[in-house]
Formats: structure tokens, sequence, C-alpha cells
């Protein structure tokens, strides 16, 4: 398994294909996608998961969370999706959050992310927006021993 930034370009075929199959892939091109950091999950050389991320000042917005349905269940998404945390904490980025369909609220709320009051519909699926703190893990007590 490799986890490595990607371009957009790289991310919008699985992005269509898990999340948007009977559209094309415009439909899933995002204008801020040029601004966007993507990150990508390789198994034996095949993309597999990807997810993107968008930095407003110390908030970010992750969206298009992807995995292949025949890799999805694995704990593959969760990897990702720990590497983005990582990486946006790194950045300085304190508080982050997402449009979820609200059959994900449940994965969300593991990585910190609480339900907001605000739902919405888009393309026949309900939404939440969730959000939350994040912050680097403190050192392990004892690590430097
Ligand atoms: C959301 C999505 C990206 C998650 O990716 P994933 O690779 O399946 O994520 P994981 O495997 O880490 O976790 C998925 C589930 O499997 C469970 N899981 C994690 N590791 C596991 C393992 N080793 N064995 C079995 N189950 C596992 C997780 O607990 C999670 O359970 P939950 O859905 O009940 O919360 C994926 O489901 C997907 O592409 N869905 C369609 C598109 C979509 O909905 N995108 C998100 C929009 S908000």
């Amino acid at each position: 398994m490799q986890i490595k930034e990607i371009t957009a370009r790289e991310t919008w075929q699985l992005r269509r294909d898990v999340m948007w199959p009977e559209q094309s892939i415009n439909y899933v091109q995002l204008p801020e996608d040029e601004s966007g950091q993507h990150f990508g999950l390789y198994l034996s050389g095949e993309l597999v998961s990807v997810v993107s991320l968008f930095v407003e000042g110390e908030r970010a917005q992750f969206r298009k969370f992807a995995t292949l349905p025949q890799n999805q269940g694995k704990g593959y998404g969760t990897a990702l999706l720990q590497h983005l945390i990582l990486q946006a904490a790194a950045q300085g980025i304190k508080q982050l959050w997402c449009n979820a369909r609200q059959e994900k609220a449940g994965f969300y709320k593991r990585f910190g992310l609480q339900e907001t009051n605000h739902t919405f519909g888009k393309g026949g699926k309900d939404y939440v927006v969730m959000e939350g703190s994040i912050r680097l893990p403190e050192p392990a007590v004892g690590a430097a021993e």
C-alpha cells in the first residue's frame, strides 16, 4: 500500500466511477481542483482510493473521497483520511469540515468530526455538514526513552 500526493486529473476517473457513475467526467471536476491537494492510495500500482483537500486559512474542506467498490470496507479509506488529517495538521490547519453523505456520518465521527445542523440534498442524495478540530497526535508518553 502506498499513499502519495497526486494531481487533480489523476482523481477524476475514480471520482466519477465510484461517486457518480451515471455522470460524465466533467461533473466531478471542480473549479477549485487546481488549487487543491489530492491524495491517492495505491495497491500494487493501482489507484484504489482518492480524497482532495481544499485549504481556507486555518480551515480546510475535504471532498470527493472515494474507494473502488471492490476495495471498500478494508481500511483503505481510513488510512487515506488519516494521512490527509496528518497532512492538514502539519500545515497548521485547525478545523476540518466536509459535506458528508448522510449514511457516512458515523464513519466521519470516528475521525472527530461532528454533525452540524446544516443539511441539504443534491443529486438525489442527503448531505450533512460535518466539522471538527484537528491537531497532530501527542507523542506517546515515554516514546523518547
Ligand atoms: C466513503 C468511502 C470513501 C470509505 O472508503 P473505504 O475504503 O470503504 O473506507 P474503510 O474501509 O476504511 O471504512 C469503511 C467501513 O469499513 C470498516 N472497515 C475499516 N477497516 C476494515 C477492515 N479491515 N475490515 C472490515 N471493515 C473495515 C470501517 O469501519 C467502515 O465502516 P462504516 O462504513 O460502518 O463506518 C467509500 O465507502 C466510498 O467510496 N463510498 C462511495 C462514495 C462516497 O460515499 N464517498 C463519500 C462521500 S461523503
